[in-house]
């Protein structure tokens, strides 16, 4: 094997697209998914290739000191891959200290580990840490997020990964460690859980469920399909600058009710309804507490000096993905029950 990489977080949504990249395209390379499995990871996101000779599963905590500093003596990693993280925004209003222990205190553990596993021979070695645009904070009607951006994080989740970011960079300028860090914006796609908005709106359109639009509706994100981010983080992990940042966005800015629409239109084309049918599913609800206005990403830096675009246009992004949904009905339904059910009543009633 040509070199161990730790991928962490590889069960949920980005991280199993991520791992799965990596496991087909690099068969010399041993590629350890730790994941601590909570409601939101899930292995049946990568039962295709849970056989494959150059994959191993470790379930574990990033959050224990002892069980990370074994699990690097016993692998001798050249490179982690940092997804694993409490993700979503929602939870991490309800509950903050989560979000500081898993995303704080588990990114600086993986850094102590890399840092006394690689001390004085760093060559060849990196810690890439995944992060996300919402760091930067919230832009007005104009303006693009650059890799240059002061953060500004405005809710319990981005503070929670501007200071991981802070922690990665620190331990660059600190200790040499060799670091990137990539920033992107919201991804969609297959294995989401349905707690995002895209899956959760593809859910209970197929179950006629009210569809909770925040406030106005009027909020902005840029859109990227999942694989096109693994593929970046494939692309800057391989041939990125040690010590920078990259910016990831899809070039593809949509407000809420205008995403919720064309959404709509194409599940009543894909479950044969007559138009209109998910529309009418529309219910206004209560804004998020400090609900970000908008992000846009300007991901120029990765397109002119590494190459990367997205592949795919949004539409055809949305109805590949709508089609995943449809065709995976089972995995919805695992993981609707028990848990999901309380979480939902908590959120939305
Ligand atoms: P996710 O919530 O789907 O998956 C997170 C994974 O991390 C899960 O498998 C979970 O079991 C694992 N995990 C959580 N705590 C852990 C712990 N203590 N130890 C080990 N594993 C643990 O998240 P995602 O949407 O796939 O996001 C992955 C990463 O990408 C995160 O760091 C997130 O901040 C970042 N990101 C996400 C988006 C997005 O749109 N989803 C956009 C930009 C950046
Ligand atoms: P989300 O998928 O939670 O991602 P993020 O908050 O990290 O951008 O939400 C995307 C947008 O959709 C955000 O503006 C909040 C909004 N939203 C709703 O209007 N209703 C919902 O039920 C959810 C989950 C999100």
């Amino acid at each position: 094997m040509s070199k161990t990489i730790l991928i962490t977080g590889g069960a949920g949504f980005i991280g199993s697209h991520v791992v799965r990249l990596f496991v087909n395209k690099y068969p010399d390379y041993k590629i350890v998914n730790l994941d601590v499995l909570t409601y939101a990871g899930n292995l049946e996101n990568l039962r295709d290739i849970e056989n494959k000779e150059n994959y191993i599963f470790e379930k574990g905590d990033i959050v224990d000191e002892g069980y990370i500093k074994e699990l690097f003596a016993k692998y001798n990693f050249d490179g982690v891959v940092h997804l694993a993280a409490e993700s979503h925004v929602d939870r991490s209003i309800t509950n903050p200290m989560e979000f500081i222990i898993t995303n704080v205190v588990g990114t600086v553990n993986l850094l102590n580990a890399a840092k006394n596993l690689w001390k004085g021979n760093e060559e060849g070695k990196l810690f890439y840490h995944v992060s996300t645009d919402e760091v930067y904070g919230s832009l007005g009607d104009t303006g693009l997020f650059l890799e240059t951006t002061s953060y500004d994080p405005q809710s319990p989740y981005s503070s929670s990964k501007a200071s991981s970011d802070h922690f990665v960079r620190a331990y660059g300028n600190t200790y040499g460690m060799p670091y990137v860090i990539s920033n992107c914006s919201n991804n969609y796609g297959p294995n989401q859980f349905p707690e995002k908005l895209l899956p959760l709106f593809i859910n209970n359109i197929r179950n006629g469920k009210a569809l909770p639009v925040y406030g106005d509706g009027k909020f902005t994100r840029d859109w990227l399909y999942v694989v096109d981010h693994a593929i970046a983080i494939d692309k800057i992990y391989h041939e990125g600058r040690k010590g920078e940042t990259y910016n990831i966005g899809g070039f593809n800015e949509w407000t809420n009710i205008d995403l919720i629409k064309i959404l709509c239109k194409q599940m009543d084309i894909a479950l044969g309804n007559e138009a209109g049918t998910a529309e009418g599913l529309i219910t206004y609800v209560k804004d998020r507490p400090g609900h970000d206005k908008r992000y846009a990403i300007d991901a120029n830096k990765l397109k002119n000096e590494l190459g990367w675009e997205p592949s795919l246009q949004f539409e055809e992004g949305l109805s590949k993905t709508i089609a995943w949904y449809l065709s995976n009905q089972e995995w919805m339904d695992n993981i609707t029950s028990g848990d999901y059910q309380k979480y939902y009543k908590e959120q939305y009633s």
